[in-house]
């Protein structure tokens, strides 16, 4: 993508960070985030050299987003409060920022005539499912508040489409991991949490026993995916996963072969509203959108893992 006008919701966070990171070379970019969950040191080098343009506020503030929507060519709505458990403890929040947030997103898209706009949806839409890899045309069944915030979000992507001939892609996330992601939170995920762990000697938490799958995502992969996404001509849900499934504890094995430490691990009770299973089947982004995952687990974990022992002797 080159010499477009882009806006990043949620810019300050991990995946709008690597995102923006990316874009601002060729393109204008600004970020709407209102630090809820981001970082503004993710982008703070970007502010500086004026490659970016952020804009602290909600997206919720219809009348902020016109502003910072004029004339753009595409949004990439990335904002939102990203944590299953933390939707099951405050619901209303989550709720306001993937809906009220995407709708507001959708409505200044609308009126200011942005060519389109790609929306960041999740895995979490398909809930348990007795058949695997996961498929689009599968029928979802969110099992947390996050999760149907997101699958409401999709269905507000497709009504827009429908009614006003807004342009929308909704991007499935499938257990994205890689450099800038928060490693400390107490919802943090469990890549990151994995390398901390590792790094500093301590066990890996596991909730459960261990066997649960995901399909784990390197963040470039999902920022190439957006730029496919927004300069097709497609609508629709896509997966977006490296389309292998792997357990949380061979996830562990990995992570303390790279990072060279002994591998201690602390079992806890599973958290309510998580899956067991995670798979996607990604032949529809292939097919539509020329996606294809470019980076192997060990590959994306060796440079996330290089990315935070560099931060780490910062
Ligand atoms: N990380 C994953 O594995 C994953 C998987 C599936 C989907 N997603 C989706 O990808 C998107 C980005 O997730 P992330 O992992 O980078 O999380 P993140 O928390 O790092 O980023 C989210 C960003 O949105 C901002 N934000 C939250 N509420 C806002 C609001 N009301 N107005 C403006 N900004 C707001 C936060 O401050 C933060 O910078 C989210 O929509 C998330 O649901 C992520």
């Amino acid at each position: 993508m080159k010499n477009k006008k882009v806006v990043v919701t949620g810019g300050a966070g991990f995946i709008g960070a690597n995102i923006s990171e990316t874009l601002c070379c060729s393109n204008e970019v600004t970020i709407v985030d209102d630090l809820s969950t981001g970082r503004i040191s993710n982008v703070l080098e970007f502010i500086e050299s004026k490659k970016v343009k952020f804009v602290k506020g909600s997206v919720t503030d219809l009348s902020l987003l016109k502003e910072a929507f004029n004339g753009a060519d595409f949004v990439l709505h990335q904002a939102a409060i990203p944590s299953v458990p933390r939707s099951v403890l405050d619901p209303i929040k989550t709720n306001e920022a993937g809906i009220t947030g995407t709708l507001c997103v959708l409505v200044a898209a609308r009126d200011c005539g942005v060519k389109k706009v790609v929306y960041a949806s999740s895995s979490s839409v398909y809930g348990e499912m007795s058949t695997l890899p996961k498929r689009e045309d599968m029928e979802p069944k969110p099992m947390s508040p996050y999760a149907l915030t997101k699958l409401a979000g999709e269905h507000y992507c497709r009504i827009f489409t429908e009614l006003y001939g807004l342009k929308t892609v909704a991007l499935r996330y499938f257990n994205v991991y890689g450099p800038r992601q928060d490693p400390v939170s107490e919802y943090a995920a469990v890549v990151p949490k994995f390398i901390d762990c590792a790094l500093k000697g301590e066990a890996m938490p596991i909730y459960g026993d261990g066997y649960q799958t995901r399909d784990f995502t390197y963040v470039k992969d999902v920022v190439r995916a957006n730029i496919l996404a927004a300069e097709s001509e497609v609508t629709g849900v896509y997966n977006i996963a490296g389309g292998k499934k792997v357990s949380i504890f061979e996830l562990a094995r990995i992570v303390s072969e790279i990072t060279g430490s002994e591998m201690r691990v602390q079992f806890l009770e599973p958290r309510t509203g998580d899956v067991r299973e995670s798979w996607a089947d990604i032949s529809k982004a292939k097919r539509d959108l020329g996606f294809e995952p470019k980076y192997s687990l060990r590959a994306g974990l060796e440079e996330t893992i290089k990315w935070f022992k560099c931060r780490e002797r910062e």
